[in-house]
């Protein structure tokens, strides 16, 4: 399996094998969306239900949601996507292009501008040659440079390479100094200047009703998580489910990313599969168990115990995403955990982990699992004026055996802890004198995965070109998609040997019929066999049945293993006994 192959090869692929195709291609296409095909969707499906299997059924403490993508807007107002949620952007004063200020550097790397400099640094170029672009290659690439069209500019820059050659060693820097100035302050297309970087909100607009008010602006859901929150209350009062537990939601997502790039990766529609696992702050766990366990005491992760703290639950839920991740067929060693640092953090996560693949772009997140603390739940009780409280009524219990000593005392300890991490201790005391009332808002870990990003790893890690020679010496190249059984798009394919024998093709038949109704399995009598099996392989089919002659004497067929290509004969129960087994998560 090969992590190397290029991202034009995957696209290429999942294009002639009807996997994903560029949304509205017969107009020209359009910028950041995409469709899925007929093999796409079905292995999207699958991603989605071995999520749900995962996170909802094979649970007794989660429950499912499914709310709708345009939601009363105050919502965003008191998640801060409305006040914050935006990337810093900048315009090409000359080109016009509208471009992610962070990502000026990215994409002066990919383009041509960046690609002939990095070629003329790679080939220690000096000075002179580097001029030479300049009067060269750089007036149709770089047109706005002021090293290109300023001679003053342009011996400003070979002035300074002269004196320093080790000046401008790297692209950017080089870039800097033919820009008379800073690399973001330059057009990574043109050469142009950018304007300052402003903050461009995220959040696709629109209109509910027939008039065009502003009063009437709504949004399309950035995020699944906020309807979540939102129906918390519904939720918790229907489900009969006490805290701990989760909800779950997976759909779609809008964001309208000002530079949609690496494929799907960042595209401005993609579906998400969010999960807001709803716990006991820890202050309510140490009054109910005399004790918190966190992460020093090295509990075992495998099944959740009562005194666990957040700490214990996060890292717990970053175990089950491995888990599950795994188990889709991503290997163990191509993701790693990245532990956001202090100085990442929202102000009100205690902790947040991405789990980033390893990409043919680069390392890049494929899922988060975010410690929220009870920010969210208490934005929407203040901007919605509802008490998201919960209660608690073994704590109120544990609680009301406290003499008024103990309970002085435990609000003091509280006050001291929240001030040591810079919260307000009066909040503080607030907070745990509601506690001896068996109330609080729940805390939250939320892993946040994405259905696109996850089919993108599991395309670019299933894709091996190799190099085999037959039995006369004749080499070939064999396209395999080593895709997990769980997620290929068809489970099975079914041929018969011939075409005109009926006892061979009805029989197969039967067996493609009988095989259809429970899996996805697709029918194939077109040319060889050996033909039929490398178009199943380029999809990642795990198995191809072959009916033969044999198989009206005996009801075996042959099975041929897509990785191994090794052949052998079974019945259908022993097929299916099999087929099920490979399919169980
Ligand atoms: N509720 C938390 C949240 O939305 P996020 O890191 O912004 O967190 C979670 O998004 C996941 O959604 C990401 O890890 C990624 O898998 C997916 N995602 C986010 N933006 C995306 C985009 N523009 N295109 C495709 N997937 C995206």
């Amino acid at each position: 399996m090969s992590n190397t192959s290029s991202l034009d090869v995957i696209a290429s692929l999942c294009k002639r094998r009807g996997f994903i195709f560029h949304s509205s291609e017969v107009y020209g296409g359009i910028n950041g969306f995409w469709d899925y095909g007929p093999l796409g969707c079905e292995m999207k499906r699958n991603i989605k239900d071995a999520w749900w299997q995962a996170m909802v059924r094979d649970r007794e403490d989660v429950a499912g949601l499914d709310a709708t993508i345009i939601m009363h807007p105050a919502i965003w107002k008191a998640s801060g996507h409305l006040d914050t949620f935006s990337d810093p952007m900048c315009t090409c004063k000359s080109c016009k292009k509208l471009m992610r200020a962070d990502q000026v550097d990215d994409i002066l790397t990919d383009g041509e501008i960046g690609k002939t400099l990095q070629a003329l640094l790679d080939e220690h170029a000096d000075y002179g040659k580097i001029a030479g672009w300049c009067k060269g290659k750089g007036k149709g690439l770089a047109p706005n440079l002021p090293a290109v069209t300023d001679p003053d500019a342009l011996t400003a820059a070979v002035e300074k390479l002269k004196a320093d050659p080790a000046c401008a060693t790297t692209l950017s820097a080089l870039y800097a100094l033919l820009g008379a100035g800073a690399p973001s302050t330059r057009c990574p297309y043109c050469g142009g200047e950018l304007t300052e970087p402003r903050p461009f909100n995220l959040m696709f607009k629109t209109i509910v009703g027939p008039v065009d008010d502003p009063s009437n602006v709504a949004y399309l859901r950035p995020e699944t998580a906020q309807a979540i929150f939102a129906q918390f209350l519904n939720v918790y009062a229907t489900s009969r489910m006490s805290v701990p537990f989760g909800i779950a939601q997976m759909g779609k997502s809008f964001r309208n990313e000002v530079t949609p790039r690496n494929y799907t990766f960042r595209s401005r529609e993609f579906e998400q599969m969010e999960l807001e696992f709803f716990i006991k702050p820890d202050e309510a766990v140490e009054l109910l168990y005399g004790k918190v366990t966190t992460m020093a005491d090295q509990p075992d992760l495998s099944v959740p115990q009562k005194e666990w703290g957040w700490e214990v639950w996060h890292k717990y839920w970053v175990e089950q995403r491995k888990k599950w991740i795994i188990a889709c067929g991503l290997p163990k060693d191509s993701f790693v955990e990245y532990w956001q640092k202090p100085d990442e953090l929202a102000h009100y996560a205690r902790a947040c982990v991405d789990i980033e693949y390893a990409f043919p772009f680069g390392v890049q997140e494929l899922e988060g699992i975010a410690a929220r603390s009870d920010f969210d739940l208490t934005q929407h009780q203040k901007h919605s004026g509802k008490s998201m409280e919960v209660f608690d009524e073994p704590l109120k219990q544990v609680c009301s055996k406290m003499d008024e000593t103990a309970k002085a005392a435990f609000v003091e300890k509280v006050a001291a802890e929240w001030q040591s991490r810079g919260k307000d201790p009066e909040a503080a005391r607030a907070f745990a004198r509601k506690l001896f009332e068996g109330r609080y808002i729940p805390h939250v870990i939320e892993p946040s995965a994405g259905v696109d990003r996850m089919m993108l790893a599991l395309l670019c890690n299933a894709y091996e070109e190799q190099k085999l020679v037959d039995e006369k010496g004749k080499e070939d190249t064999r396209v395999v998609m080593h895709f997990s059984p769980k997620v290929a798009p068809v489970k099975v394919a079914v041929f018969p040997l011939v075409k005109n024998k009926p006892e061979v093709y009805n029989k197969a038949r039967e067996i493609f019929e009988y095989l259809r109704r429970r899996t996805a399995a697709f029918w194939d009598e077109g040319g060889a066999i050996g033909r039929r099996y490398r178009r199943q392989d380029e999809v990642g089919t795990p198995w191809c049945i072959t009916v033969d002659f044999q198989t009206a004497e005996d009801d075996t067929f042959t099975v041929r293993e897509r990785d191994s290509m090794k052949q052998e004969r079974m019945t259908l129960a022993q097929f299916k006994a099999m087929l099920d087994e490979a399919l169980v998560f």
